[in-house]
């Protein structure tokens, strides 16, 4: 069976920089409060009516010039996203149309946080199976148009940023790739980082109270998504490491999904990292969910924190809750 390597890596972010102090005019919040319990400095928002699937784009335009190829060459696309353009169809289609490519299959992945590390392990699946041999897998967020940027919703609206990262995946008999994937989902916290509305359970999907309530944001119980996320990131590295047949000292670097710089020091920690074997940029961007992971590496690549041969772990949690690790030979 064929190996799933990767053979490039891009990423666009909005040009609009969102400082803390920014936020501060909006809320009442403060660059201490937002640094000391989170790590974030600034983010990324667009400027309203910008499509998730048009930044993907941007950061798939790079990832195949990283490679070498050309859009045509693609014969899947794997698209993760908490924030679709629309209810539907999923933003995979408006990718496959905004590239010009034929009729590919686009599969729409919705795992949030954990979308990147299931991308991942679909494309190594399709392509260890024969059923594509080039894969693109790009995880796409549109944050700032669906918070609550008052006071209310200030626990959120400060973590989240927008952006999207890319990477390419192909068949090859090298001894490098996707190794193994470990993933995890457990819907009893479904209700514990969700956003609620627009509801098919709702007759027209929300009632005006709900939308005066709020209920069309997300919502978050903070310290146990943090509880959770901390054990979690730590399972799902040991499993991937368990399967492959390495230990800790031999990975080259670990890519978290940047959730919070806060929740990366303790996974760190717990895993015996040093600081330069865990890679951030969390301070820069804030949280992009299904992007953050592709963004990372993307910089990584680019700051030569990976050499061919080296071993690469990217690990995620998040709302579902889900979470999942990826052990990658680059
Ligand atoms: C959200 C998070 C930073 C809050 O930090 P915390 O130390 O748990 O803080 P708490 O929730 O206990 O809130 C402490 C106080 O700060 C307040 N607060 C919340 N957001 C605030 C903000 N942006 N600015 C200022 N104060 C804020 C709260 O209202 C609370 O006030 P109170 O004590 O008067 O009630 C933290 O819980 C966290 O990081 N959780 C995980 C989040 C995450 O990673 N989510 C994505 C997962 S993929």
């Amino acid at each position: 069976m064929p190996n799933a390597a990767i053979v490039g890596t891009g990423f666009y972010v909005p040009e609009r920089v969102v400082t803390n102090h920014d936020l501060a005019q909006w809320m009442d919040t403060s660059d201490a409060w937002i640094r000391e319990r989170s790590g974030i400095h600034e983010r990324r928002w667009v400027e309203e009516g910008t499509s998730g699937a048009e930044l993907a784009r941007r950061a798939t335009v790079m990832a195949l010039a990283d490679a070498g190829l050309e859009a045509g060459a693609l014969d899947l696309i794997i698209f993760g996203t908490l924030n679709p353009d629309y209810t539907f169809p999923g933003n995979g289609v408006l990718l496959q149309h905004a590239l010009g490519v034929g009729t590919i299959g686009a599969l729409d992945v919705r795992n949030q946080c954990t979308g990147f590390i299931y991308g991942v392990a679909a494309a190594d699946g399709f392509i260890q199976s024969g059923v594509a041999r080039t894969v693109l897998v790009v995880g796409s967020e549109i944050h700032s148009t669906g918070l609550d940027i008052s006071t209310r919703g200030r626990d959120l609206a400060v973590l989240f940023g927008d952006g999207a990262g890319a990477i390419i995946l192909q068949a090859t008999d090298e001894r490098r790739g996707v190794i193994a994937s470990s993933l995890h989902s457990q819907g009893k916290f479904a209700r514990e980082l969700w956003a609620e509305l627009p509801s098919a359970l709702i007759q027209g999907r929300w009632h005006d109270e709900q939308l005066a309530e709020g209920r069309q944001f997300p919502r978050m119980n903070g310290p146990m998504v943090f509880k959770h996320a901390t054990r979690r990131f730590c399972e799902a590295v040991e499993e991937v490491l368990q399967a492959g047949g390495v230990t800790i000292d031999e990975v080259a670097l670990v890519i978290p999904h940047q959730a919070n710089q806060r929740i990366t020091d303790m996974v760190a920690r717990r895993l015996r990292l040093p600081d330069e074997r865990v890679y951030s940029n969390i301070h820069r961007y804030g949280n992009t969910t299904a992007a953050s992971i592709p963004i990372a590496l993307a910089e990584a690549v680019r700051e030569g924190k990976l050499q061919r041969g080296d071993l690469l772990v990217t690990v995620a949690f998040g709302s579902g809750f889900t979470w999942g690790a990826n052990l990658i030979r680059w």
